[in-house]
C-alpha cells in the first residue's frame, strides 16, 4: 500500500514538470489570417520538418517551401545561451504543438522559454514586429525602485547593445550586483533575420515598456515576435545548475498581460 502511493506521487511530480517544461509562453493564432488549404497545409508540414533539423543543429533558421499563394514562410530559433540538445527538444515540442494549437491558421506564433517557431504564407523576413506581444511581470515590488531602475537601465543598455552588434547572433545577456546579496539578471535577443538597426529599435520598443507594465518590478520578461526581454533577480540563463533552472521556470507571482496591434 505505502509503495502504490509513493508511486502515485512519483507520477503526479513527474507530470506536473512535464506540464511545466511543455506549457508554451506565449501563443498566436491569427484570427484575421486565411485559413489552410491542403495545399498550404502540404507547405507547413515541410517548412516545420525543415525548421526542426536545421535550428537543431544551429539554434536559427529560416526557410520557404511552395510557390504563388500556398507558399509558406518559416523561422525558428532558439534562446542564444540554450545549449543544443535543450534546444532540439524545444523546437521538436514546439513544431508538433503549434499544429494541434493552431490547426487551420496561415499565420502561427508559439513561444516557449527556450524557442520560437513561426509561420505565415505572407514574407516577414527581415522586418521588426511588435505588434502582438506577451507580457509578465511579477507582482512583488523592489525594496529600493531608485537604486533598481538605474541599475536596470544601465544593465539593459549594455546587453542590448550586445544583443544588436554584429556576429553575436541577436543575444546579448549579463548580470549586475546591487548589494552584497542582490543581483540583477538579464537577458535580450532578437530574431537573427533582424539588421543591427532594426534590433536595436526592437529592444527599444521591448524596454519602453518597462514602465508601464513593470515598474519596479522584481521581475519582467516583455515577448514580441522580433524581439525579447528578460530580467530577474536570481540567474535564468545557461550555464545553470539544475536547482536553478527549476526555480527559474516557476512562474509563482507572476501576471501575463496580452497587448494585441
Ligand atoms: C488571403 O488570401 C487572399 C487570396 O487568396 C489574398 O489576396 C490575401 O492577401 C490573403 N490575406 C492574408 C492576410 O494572408
Ligand atoms: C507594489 O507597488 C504597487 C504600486 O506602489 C502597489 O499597488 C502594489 O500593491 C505593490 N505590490 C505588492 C505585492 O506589494
Amino acid at each position: 500500500m505505502a509503495f502504490t502511493h509513493q508511486y502515485h506521487l512519483l507520477i503526479f511530480a513527474l507530470c506536473i514538470l512535464y506540464v511545466e517544461s511543455a506549457d508554451p509562453s506565449a501563443q498566436l493564432c491569427n484570427s484575421n489570417s486565411n485559413t489552410t488549404t491542403t495545399e498550404i497545409t502540404k507547405n507547413i508540414d515541410s517548412v516545420l520538418t525543415a525548421l526542426v533539423q536545421a535550428t537543431s543543429q544551429s539554434g536559427y533558421s529560416v526557410t520557404s517551401f511552395g510557390s504563388g499563394q500556398a507558399k509558406v514562410f518559416g523561422l525558428a530559433q532558439c534562446r542564444g545561451d540554450v545549449p543544443n540538445d535543450e534546444c532540439s527538444s524545444c523546437i521538436q515540442t514546439a513544431a508538433k504543438e503549434i499544429k494541434t494549437i493552431c490547426p487551420d491558421r496561415v499565420d502561427a506564433r508559439l513561444w516557449y522559454e527556450y524557442c520560437f517557431i513561426r509561420y505565415n504564407t505572407e514574407n516577414f523576413f527581415g522586418q521588426v514586429d511588435t505588434g502582438y506581444g506577451t507580457f509578465y511581470y511579477n507582482v512583488q515590488n523592489v525594496t529600493d525602485p531608485k537604486t533598481f531602475n538605474n541599475a536596470l537601465g544601465t544593465l539593459m543598455d549594455r546587453i542590448n547593445k550586445v544583443a544588436s552588434a554584429p556576429g553575436n547572433k541577436g543575444i546579448g545577456k549579463d548580470e549586475t550586483k546591487l548589494s552584497d546579496f542582490v543581483t540583477l539578471y538579464a537577458l535580450s535577443q532578437c530574431t537573427r533575420d533582424l539588421s543591427p538597426l532594426l534590433c536595436r529599435q526592437c529592444l527599444a520598443i521591448a524596454v519602453g515598456n518597462f514602465p508601464s507594465y513593470c515598474d519596479s518590478k522584481k521581475g519582467c520578461r516583455i515577448i514580441y515576435s522580433s524581439c525579447y526581454v528578460r530580467y530577474e533577480l536570481y540567474p535564468f540563463f545557461f550555464p545553470l545548475d539544475e536547482k536553478l533552472a527549476l526555480e527559474s521556470s516557476s512562474m509563482t507571482n507572476y501576471i501575463s498581460v496580452i497587448r494585441k496591434p
